[in-house]
């Protein structure tokens, strides 16, 4: 029986990363994974490469040049007649990316010497050393790091055949675009996806059951948002409504559901996304046989330093508690690698960016204006909105701003907001700051290179003491 130091079960991003960095540190590490590729081979990479993260954003690249070159190009004096879709093109590009990467990970484990063993993990008996099932051996660990990640969470009634009815996986490769797109959920997903196929030509419908919209964002960036999804870009968006069923039709599909007023209707569409939340999976890996502990809604019990009640198991990434994010899961794989072998792992929570990556794409880091309200932190607030930046109108990309909020007192940033084209890069800058404990004046500071989108960062920063100097 081979014997490892450390056994991490699941290859997305928490458990690849957690991988490689306990090899760095001079620990022999096994990697477990099922993921299974369509054409039936072993991946590494989980949701993130395979059918989240990698995939949607190669798909909003391709489905936004589309859209420029038909409607944005004009602007620039750019004409282009007779512009088609190569949907199967575009599908195959996505797939090479995703290969590459995933690839990637494999070269990466042969040059760290982390052992990659394929099939489904679970564990046999406690320890440690933990004695796991792991694909058709058994393998025994000093150390475990359960990372096995989530799956889409189902609506009740509602079959997903990936082909008709989808979650991530089928809204990922439809082999045609949809004319009319149901989609259920105004989250992440159902934004980020609903407007890829929105900008390849179908009529999309989000059904939303909350009556706010965007309710973890700030709430005037979520205002700005709304207004440009559900105004130029002409998304239906209907937000407190119930979903009464899901019925397959001649045509397609019937979605019935009840509004925030509470009148009955129908939705008619010939594809329909769910995508209302994912849950923790830890589907089959026998935490009943070591004891393993799960809170009431299924993530695995861990401290703040993700370590489990048991010695030497830890758990990190989605099936734990915080956001679902890629990043946050590699954060907490450096952390645990490092205290397995010693050392100070740690994870700044309060420094963990989100992008939604709609167009504009939307950025934050740190407290929303209403969580600093709600809580009674004094705090005060710089905008500056693209429309005043030069290389936003040199790129024709003049909607959203960037928000910056400082503590009242010590001017310390609680939180930075953006919503705007290049959302997702600018925040590295906002992280940074929040990482180191800047304040706006140190961020207002800071020479910034012109014309830059990033200016508007700086320019955010000045208007917290209302000196802004192009505003
Ligand atoms: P996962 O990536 O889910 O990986 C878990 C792995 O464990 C899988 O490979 C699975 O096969 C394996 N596994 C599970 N159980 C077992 C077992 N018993 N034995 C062996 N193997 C097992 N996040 C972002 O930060 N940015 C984005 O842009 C983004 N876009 C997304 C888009 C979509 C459509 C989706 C669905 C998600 C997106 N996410 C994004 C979220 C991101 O994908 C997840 O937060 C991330 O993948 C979680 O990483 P993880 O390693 O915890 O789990
Ligand atoms: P989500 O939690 O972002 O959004 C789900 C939405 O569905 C919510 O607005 C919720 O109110 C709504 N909903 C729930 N039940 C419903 C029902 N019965 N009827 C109608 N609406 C309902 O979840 P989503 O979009 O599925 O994404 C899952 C997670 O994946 C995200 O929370 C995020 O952590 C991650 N992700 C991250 C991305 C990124 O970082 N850019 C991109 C995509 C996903």
């Amino acid at each position: 029986m081979q014997t490892f130091d450390v056994a991490v079960i699941g290859a997305g991003p928490a458990g690849y990363i957690a991988a490689i960095r306990a090899a760095q540190l001079g620990l022999s590490v096994a990697c477990i994974d099922r993921w299974k590729t369509p054409k039936g081979d072993y991946a590494l990479g989980g949701t993130c490469l395979n059918v989240g993260c990698i995939p949607s954003k190669a798909l909003l690249e391709s489905s936004e040049n589309y859209e420029r070159v038909r409607h944005q190009f004009r602007a620039h004096g750019i004409l282009a007649d007779g512009v088609r879709l190569d949907l199967k093109a575009m599908l195959e590009r996505k797939d090479r990316i995703v290969a590459r990467m995933t690839a990637g990970i494999a070269g990466l484990f042969r040059k760290n010497r982390v052992t990659w063993l394929k099939g489904h993990a679970r564990f046999l008996v406690g320890g440690p050393p933990w004695r796991l099932q792991a694909g058709d051996e058994q393998i025994e660990a000093m150390n475990v790091v359960v990372a096995t990640g989530s799956v889409a969470r189902r609506l009740p009634g509602v079959e997903i055949d990936n082909r008709v009815i989808c979650d991530n996986e089928g809204a990922l490769a439809f082999d045609s675009v949809p004319q009319r797109l149901g989609v259920i959920g105004a989250g992440v997903i159902g934004l980020e996806l609903g407007s890829v196929w929105r900008r390849l030509g179908a009529q999309v419908k989000v059904l939303e059951a909350l009556p706010e919209f965007l309710g973890a964002a700030d709430e005037t960036v979520a205002a700005e948002a709304w207004k440009i999804f559900t105004g130029k870009q002409g998304l239906d968006i209907e937000l407190g409504v119930s979903i009464a069923g899901v019925e397959r039709t001649e045509q397609g599909l019937s979605i019935q559901y009840v509004t925030q007023d509470r009148s009955s209707k129908v939705f008619e569409c010939d594809r329909l996304i769910v995508a209302i939340g994912r849950v923790p999976n830890t589907d089959g890996l026998g935490v009943e046989n070591v004891g393993l502990k799960l809170d009431a809604r299924g993530f695995i019990e861990v401290d703040a330093q993700c370590r489990t009640a048991l010695p030497g198991v830890y758990a990190i990434g989605d099936v734990v508690r915080g956001p679902m994010l890629a990043h946050k899961g590699e954060e907490e794989g450096v952390m645990v690698a490092e205290l397995i072998a010693g050392q100070h792992g740690h994870v700044n929570y309060e420094a963990i960016p989100w992008v939604i990556y709609t167009s504009p794409e939307i950025a934050w880091v740190g407290k929303t204006e209403q969580q600093l309200r709600n809580e009674g932190v004094a705090y005060r607030a710089g905008r500056f909105p693209f429309a005043y930046n030069g290389r936003a109108l040199g790129r024709e990309e003049p909607d959203g701003f960037v928000k910056i909020l400082a503590d009242a007192k010590t001017d310390r940033i609680l939180g930075v907001h953006c919503l705007g084209s290049l959302a997702s890069e600018l925040i590295a800058e906002a992280v940074l700051a929040v990482e180191f404990g800047a304040c706006a004046e140190d961020l207002a500071r800071v020479c910034h290179a012109h014309p830059s989108m990033a200016e508007a960062m700086r320019e955010a920063a000045l208007a917290v003491d209302g000196r802004s100097l192009n505003g």
